[in-house]
């Protein structure tokens, strides 16, 4: 039996003791009292160790009954569920059956049977399915499904083919053999959009999302995204849907982004629901992305899942690479990239840099769904395209053609995902899985020497220990490097230098002239580049370099090396500064989308990580202070250029989502961010009055918020969208995220007290105590208000959600750069959080793991 709050190793792994060969339920809804009937067909596993006890998972469920092969058998369930003794067992296959009772209506968790806005749903990713009924809930039990619902609410599904429908019940059947977590109900009165798909191999597919009656015309977008996503799988991954029927239904109360059930995805409302009106760009963007990423599990996930939770980057990693493609395809692969890696930096570097950092494959955990990280996500799609970068496009084809081949309907592991790369490409690939082993962000440095037209350059890699692995060993880096002419002509097209010890030297000669060297192109590995360069270089390769990335991360330093300068010794943004912008904000030749993300400043918590790397100890407020005088000294100096891009970024005719439209507003209102520092937001004011569109009505209001205006223009808002919950959460969030330094906890306090301050709701949560915690100089304010504010919130949702206050936990996860004073008002927080008797598993795991 599981001591919940005891650590589950990697290496510990046994293979099931039993195998399922079919799968029955029946549930009778109702609101307090759900009665679950299982009937389950179980036979001994051939690979285990024969006359094992049955071992059920099971928490918080009411057995009623139990029968094996008919019989009644006695079964004291404890807290985590259920055993019965190898003695009591009939030889070879038995059926076991069981009637329990839940209540779904009182499941604030979240997790398993719950209720949100009178409708039933589910999450049982990752061991949410005990909370439905006893069942060995781990991933590499797979078994098809047959469940029969039974209520008088008129919209009933599960994952599969319908397979029956009369009056107060339907049944559904699921012939494809899955785990658990993979199982979804939902009931409710909800209304659908439905098209039609047919496959490559010639099958009918009904699609349907189903939100509330009145969100029907928010749905149009998500289900074109849906059929553009199923087209893309066929054509470059060769892999068709494989069931009749696929939905997708909206939640309001939702822990996390979205979930693949079989058939069934299940979604946080703000992840479907859009139109031009109540929806910004960056939200259609995400509905894209997301809706890509869950039907992308169906294979990356569903027919091929995880052996156990340690290989969670398995499908999680590779669906965030596939969707991570597939958005490049749609939209830009430059900004695309871009915004990749600023996210990478933003939440992965972040996580790997502090007391949270795991491998990419952790080797333990309390609780599992503590793991569902920026490091298992984004870092584990790196390494997939740092895979795909080594092979080459071609082999990387051929090795997923290889894993779909060799491991459809199979649990598997990280061997086997690294093993179908060998094969294709015929190389060992042993010390690239490091990588999937080894936690913490490697540290490059690139030292350049130029002599008589030959150039040197000397490569070292470096990783700093990590919480439990004080030594690490060299990994295999690709650094995709160029050589640029000093009048920005390119020597040197595109190399892959493969760096696999701590210091190798590349030689380059017959150069005509001595080169810009242009490193780590398209970020070709998840490292930190240690690169000196002068201002003159950087700006060449921002206005000359062939890779888009490489010219965006040249402004970058730029940027981030000024505002270091500001920040430690009081300097100015010199001239060549503002005039590299000046070049790059009125370069017609280029993509708006790529001149909004150049001309925006690194934000304070990247600067803050930054700092910390090169040794210092990060101010907030000197951050915060810094930052605004550069936007200052830019709105002063690039007006003329700023207010002209406002005028030509317009976007006449109807509203549309698509990238052109969306890049020209995203510039648009970069623009006028950075000109509201000298205009006092004249220019955001009348963007806000004319906005027929949620993203610049947004926009203008915040680009007000940061300059301490837009009062007026809120209330407005506030007026015109207190009826909408997915719009109300901007509302929260604008007046934290953008509030000075010194008021953004008293503001998050005053909206905590708000009517419509539902905290329950995980989006609304974060939306307030989340956007605090973002806000580095508001949260770290000095007498630690910010800090009790959030452990206050983070106590209480502890009680209902733990899983979700433990995600928000991570706000805290950068505590040790800070000075003194700052750790230690944080430390009491921290212990004042787990020093509780009722504090969860989820939360004690986490601040235990921040406390070291
Ligand atoms: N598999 C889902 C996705 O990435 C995430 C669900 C995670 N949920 C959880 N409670 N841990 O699409
Ligand atoms: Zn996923």
């Amino acid at each position: 039996m599981r001591d919940t709050a005891q650590p589950i190793y990697l290496a510990d792994y046994q293979p099931p003791a039993f195998l399922i060969e079919q799968v029955e339920l029946t549930f009778r809804l109702a609101p307090k009292t759900t009665r679950v009937v299982s009937q389950i067909r179980f036979a001994p596993n051939p690979a285990a160790a024969p006359g094992q006890d049955l071992r059920l998972d099971g928490e918080g469920l009411t057995l009623i009954a139990a029968s094996i092969d008919g019989a009644h058998v006695t079964a004291t369930p404890d807290a985590t569920g259920l055993s019965m003794a190898a003695a009591t067992l009939p030889d070879g296959p038995f059926t076991w059956e069981a009637e329990v009772e839940i209540a779904p209506e009182g499941n604030t968790a979240l997790e398993g049977l719950y209720m949100s806005n009178g409708m039933y749903c589910t999450q049982c990713e990752a061991e949410g399915f005990r909370k439905i009924t006893f069942y060995p809930d781990r991933p590499d039990v797979m078994a098809p499904f047959r469940v029969r619902i039974e209520s008088d609410l008129p919209v009933l599904l599960s994952n599969g083919n319908p397979a029956g429908r009369g009056p107060g019940w339907a049944e559904w059947d699921d012939p494809h053999p899955k785990p658990s977590y993979l199982f979804a109900l939902v009931a409710g009165e909800l209304t659908a959009r439905t098209v039609r798909f047919t496959t490559m191999e010639g099958r009918d597919v009904t699609l349907n999302i189903w939100v509330r009656p009145g969100d029907e015309d928010k749905t149009a977008y998500a289900l074109d995204a849906l059929k553009r996503s199923m087209l893309w799988d066929e054509q470059v991954y060769g892999r068709a849907y494989d069931l009749d029927i696929f939905n997708i239904v909206a939640v309001d109360d939702f822990n996390m982004g979205a979930m693949e059930n079989k058939g069934l995805n299940i979604f946080n409302s703000r992840y479907v629901l859009a139109s031009g009106v109540t929806a910004t760009d960056s939200d259609f963007a995400a509905i894209e992305r997301i809706i890509a990423h869950e039907y992308f599990h169906n294979w990356t996930g569903n027919r091929i899942t995880c052996r156990d939770w340690f290989q969670l980057s398995l499908k999680e990693g590779l669906t965030v690479f596939r969707d991570q493609q597939f958005m490049g395809d749609m939209r830009s692969h430059a900004v695309k990239r871009i915004e990749d890696v600023l996210t990478l930096r933003a939440r992965q570097f972040r996580e790997d840099a502090g007391p949270l950092a795991h491998p990419v494959r952790p080797e333990s955990y309390v609780e599992i769904n503590n793991f569902y990280t920026a490091t298992v996500y984004e870092k584990g799609a790196e390494l997939i395209r740092m895979l795909r970068l080594l092979v080459g496009d071609a082999q990387y084809r051929g090795a997923l053609d290889l894993y779909f081949a060799r491991h459809d309907g199979q649990a598997c592991t990280i061997e086997d995902w690294i093993a179908v790369f060998e094969d294709a490409a015929g190389r060992d690939l042993s010390q690239f899985k490091r990588w999937y082993e080894q936690a913490g962000t490697p540290k490059v440095t690139l030292l350049e020497d130029w002599q008589d037209g030959k150039l040197t350059l000397t490569l070292r890699q470096h990783t700093a220990p990590t919480p439990g692995q004080p030594l690490k060993e060299p990994l295999l880096i690709p650094v995709a490097l160029g050589l640029i002419a000093p009048d920005g002509t390119e020597l040197l097209p595109t190399q892959i230098l493969e760096l696999d010890s701590p210091e190798q030297v590349f030689r380059f000669s017959d150069l005509p002239t001595k080169p810009v060297v242009s490193a780590l192109r398209g970020f070709s590995a998840p490292v930190q580049l240690a690169h000196a360069q002068s201002s003159a270089e950087r700006a060449i390769l921002l206005g000359h370099d062939t890779d888009p990335f490489a010219r965006f991360e040249a402004g970058r330093n730029l940027a981030r090396d000024i505002l270091h300068a500001m920040i430690r010794d009081g300097a100015r943004p010199g001239p060549e500064y503002l005039e590299a912008m000046r070049l790059a904000l009125t370069d017609h030749a280029l993509d708006p989308a790529f001149r909004a993300l150049v001309l925006r400043l690194p934000g304070e918590d990247e600067l803050a990580q930054s700092l910390h790397a090169a040794g210092h100890t990060p101010d907030p407020d000197a951050i915060h202070t810094a930052r605004r005088l550069a936007l200052r000294r830019m709105a002063d100096a690039l007006a003329p250029d700023l207010a002209r891009v406002v005028e030509d970024m317009d976007t006449p005719g109807p509203f549309s989502p698509d990238a052109r439209d969306a890049g020209r507003r995203a510039l648009r209102l970069a623009a006028a961010g950075v000109l509201a520092h000298a205009d006092g937001g004249a220019k955001a004011r009348a963007i806000f009055a004319q906005a027929d569109n949620m993203t610049e009505q947004f926009g203008a209001w915040s680009a007000l918020l940061a300059v301490g205006a837009g009062a007026e223009e809120g209330a407005q808002f506030h007026r015109q969208w207190q009826g909408d919950r997915l719009v109300m959460d901007k509302w929260f969030a604008a007046q934290v995220m953008h509030a000075a330094p010194e008021r953004a906890a008293k503001i998050a306090a005053a909206l905590t007290d708000h009517a419509a301050f539902d905290w329950k709701n995980p989006n609304r949560f974060r939306a307030v105590i989340g956007s605090l915690g973002a806000h580095p100089a508001g949260f770290h304010r000095k007498d630690g208000a910010g800090y009790r504010l959030v452990a206050d919130w983070l106590i209480r949702l502890d009680g209902a959600n733990p899983q979700a206050a433990a995600r928000v936990s991570t706000v805290f996860e950068t505590w040790r750069r800070y000075d003194h004073e700052r750790q230690a008002l944080i430390r009491a927080e921290l212990t004042r959080m787990q020093d509780r008797p009722e504090c969860s598993r989820d939360m004690g795991e986490m601040v235990g793991r921040m406390l070291g």
